[in-house]
């Protein structure tokens, strides 16, 4: 039946004229100005695509993208459904399904996130090496879920190591300082209590946020090439906690955004 769902979408979506993508890629919270760095095709809302969630959360402008970036044919997903929302894992994950099932081989996905590290800033980008999942389920745990891959996937390396190697030297070649690190993914909406920020610097996390590993961890299953970056929008210090507001979470993504979009059309040229 999700397979049967899954076809309708990716057919509507054919012959609306999305043909053959090459690279998927998913905006996070506060992360929308690469879409006008795109030559747009199509821009289908996600609510006229069946059997696609619906975005609930008002900033997200919950679209799929299709055009040209840096000379590739790009699918955008710009809003993402987040477990938080009370979308299942299945929902949460759908896209990524929809955006393989149309012909994408890689998968570029962007957050915000906390900073844990202390060492990093608010401000700065940190590309994903690893992964805790500490969102207490799995988007593999379902019936038939092995109809689409492997279940047990391995997780040895679950963001590309090629890929990451290619964007710390783009970095390096765009003086944009790019940190990396392990990225730990909560349920949220809240923020974290003082004593859970310092369980994760015991965890030894670097950053943290509400997204990005159901995703990641469904790209494995279908053979995607993965690659994430986060947004550092604010500093999670135990000992010197600030209220944060998710205005300035979302101000501070969108003021960093600009670099990101740099690594991202810069690495898609070596794709
Ligand atoms: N936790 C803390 N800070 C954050 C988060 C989070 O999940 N996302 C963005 N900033």
């Amino acid at each position: 039946m999700k397979k049967q769902q899954l076809q309708e979408t990716v057919d509507y979506l054919k012959s609306n004229g999305i043909d053959n993508p090459e690279i998927g890629i998913v905006l996070g919270t506060g992360l929308g100005q690469l879409i006008q760095e795109v030559t747009i095709e199509k821009e289908i809302p996600y609510t006229d695509i069946p059997n696609f969630p619906v975005a609930t959360v008002e900033f997200h402008s919950g679209k799929l993208v299709y055009g040209e970036l840096s000379g590739k044919k790009v699918l955008v997903m710009s809003g993402r459904f987040h477990f938080y929302e009370g979308y299942n894992f299945w929902e949460v994950t759908y896209g990524i399904r929809t955006m393989h099932g149309l012909g994408i081989s890689t998968l570029l996905v962007s957050n915000a996130a906390g900073a844990i590290n202390l060492s990093y800033k608010k401000g700065d980008l940190m590309l994903l090496d690893d992964h805790l999942n500490l969102q207490g389920g799995s988007p593999l745990a379902f019936k038939g879920a092995n109809e689409f891959g492997n279940i047990f996937v391995d997780m040895l390396a679950p963001y590309d190591k090629d890929l990451n190697a290619r964007m710390k030297a783009i970095a390096k070649q765009n003086d944009i300082q790019l940190h990396e690190g392990i990225y730990a993914s909560v349920v949220g909406p809240q923020l974290e209590t003082r004593a859970e920020y310092r369980m994760l610097q015991i965890l030894e996390v670097d950053a943290v946020g509400m997204s990005t590993v159901p995703e990641i961890i469904t790209a494995n299953q279908i053979g995607l090439q993965c690659l994430a970056v986060s947004v550092l929008t604010d500093e999670c210090d135990p000992k010197n906690l600030q209220p944060v507001d998710i205005e300035d979470i979302i101000a501070i993504a969108g003021k960093t955004e600009p670099k990101m979009i740099t690594l991202f059309k810069e690495l898609l040229k070596e794709l």
